[in-house]
């Protein structure tokens, strides 16, 4: 019988019953879905606040402008590079270390940065800044499709960082069976080249930008 004051049929009905020490258990049930209810409500306030971030960033309005800052810088050096392998791997080298970092610089624009990274450097200036050596290791333990990331940058700026793979294109100078023509003349540029041997597929580096709100400094 006492289990009749457990259902919810009981609930609501306590009036028809004569208050026995039964109400306490009935009190104590009622408390119990209370503070379910509450811890439920509660908890989805809370996820609800952290999920939007607080003071998070927001990362799809990030990722977003980080792919629409990187479009051209990405299109234009893709051009460069085509049109100057006409000419032979040798002359595209010339245009990999001079015009790569010229291109770089036009695509950037006050308050924003762009630029290219790897883990095996040709160039050591392309070296990771401190904020892209965690993600670069967070990538080279991920194998598999890996995903552009954001990051707040510790000076209130956002990093925006998005994986770069070895195309067929890019064996003639980034793979392990270069002519010995390329081969040295990029000896010749890098002696501590160390962007050779890599596979059609392979993750090769990374693409990063830097924003900085300029915004503040014109208030
Ligand atoms: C004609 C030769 C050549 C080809 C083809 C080539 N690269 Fe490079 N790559 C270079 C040179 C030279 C550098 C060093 C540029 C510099 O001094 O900043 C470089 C630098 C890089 C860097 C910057 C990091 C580093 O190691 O210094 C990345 C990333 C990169 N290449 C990726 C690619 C990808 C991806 C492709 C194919 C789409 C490609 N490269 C095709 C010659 C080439």
């Amino acid at each position: 019988m006492p289990l009749a004051y457990f259902s919810s049929e009981g609930i609501g009905k306590r009036g028809d019953r004569e208050p026995t020490e039964l109400t306490g258990f009935e009190m104590t049930s009622q408390k119990v879905r209370y503070f379910f209810s509450f811890a439920v409500v509660a908890g989805l306030i809370f996820s609800c606040v952290v999920g939007r971030g607080g003071n998070e960033i927001d990362h799809a309005t990030w990722t977003e402008r980080g792919k629409t800052t990187l479009a051209p810088f990405k299109e234009k050096l893709m051009g460069a590079l085509k049109q100057s392998l006409e000419e032979g791997p040798e002359a595209a080298i010339d245009v990999c270390k001079y015009v790569a970092p010229e291109i770089a610089q036009e695509t950037g624009s006050p308050g924003v940065r762009v630029g290219r990274t790897s883990h095996k450097l040709r160039n050591e200036r392309n070296a990771p800044s401190e904020w892209i050596q965690p993600l670069l290791d967070g990538y080279l333990r991920t194998p598999g499709k890996m995903e552009p990331k954001v990051v707040q940058l510790e000076d209130g700026g956002v990093g925006y960082v998005e994986p770069i793979y070895v195309k067929r294109i890019c064996l003639a100078c980034h793979g392990s069976a270069l002519s010995p023509s390329v081969a040295s003349r990029i000896a010749e540029h890098y002696p501590r080249d160390e962007a050779q041997g890599f596979e059609e597929g392979e993750f090769r580096g990374l693409f990063w930008v830097e924003f900085r709100e300029l915004e503040r400094e014109s208030d």
